[in-house]
């Protein structure tokens, strides 16, 4: 009773938060199969959310940004849904994605704006592939 109900409870946080659709046609299943909603690259995003929320601080007290995440995953990561990476939408979104934290990484002038580039990259992709966080992320943004 105890393990079921946990396990439902992580199912409705998991649908109302992280995934991508809330209403996918597949959401019945999903809810069975929980591993789902940890495939590799959820995994990653995850990792990947704390890593931006940890540089935003940095950066508000001064400190040099410092990412722990390895972004060449992101081309790598087995996703969910499997065909993500099919129309090379997804991996293009990525490159750039990539690109706009080297440049957070090498500007010698303003981190903050670098910073909110990166988070913008971050909606972009999230935009057109998986609306559903769009909003957690948003609130990375350094006002
Ligand atoms: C190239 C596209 C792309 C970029 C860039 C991207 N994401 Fe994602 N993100 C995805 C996809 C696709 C998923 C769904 C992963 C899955 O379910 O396998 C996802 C899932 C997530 C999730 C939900 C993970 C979960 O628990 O299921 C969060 C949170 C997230 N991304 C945050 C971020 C943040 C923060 C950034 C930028 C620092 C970012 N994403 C950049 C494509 C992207």
């Amino acid at each position: 009773m105890k393990l079921s109900l946990k396990i439902l409870g992580g199912c409705i946080i998991a649908s109302s938060f992280f995934s991508c659709q809330n209403t996918d046609k597949k959401e019945a299943t999903d809810t069975i199969n929980f591993p789902n909603k940890d495939s590799e690259l959820a995994l990653l995003m995850r990792e990947l959310f704390e890593d931006a929320e940890n540089v935003k601080s940095q950066i508000r007290k001064g400190q040099t940004p410092a990412f722990f995440t390895e972004f060449e995953k992101l081309h790598t990561a087995q996703p969910t849904d499997t065909d993500v990476r099919e129309d090379g939408q997804y991996t293009a979104f990525a490159d750039v994605f990539i690109q706009s934290v080297r440049q957070l990484i090498n500007t010698e002038e303003d981190k903050t704006k670098q910073y909110n580039k990166m988070v913008k990259r971050c909606v972009d992709c999230h935009q057109q592939i998986c609306p559903g966080p769009i909003k957690k992320i948003r609130k990375l943004h350094i006002k």
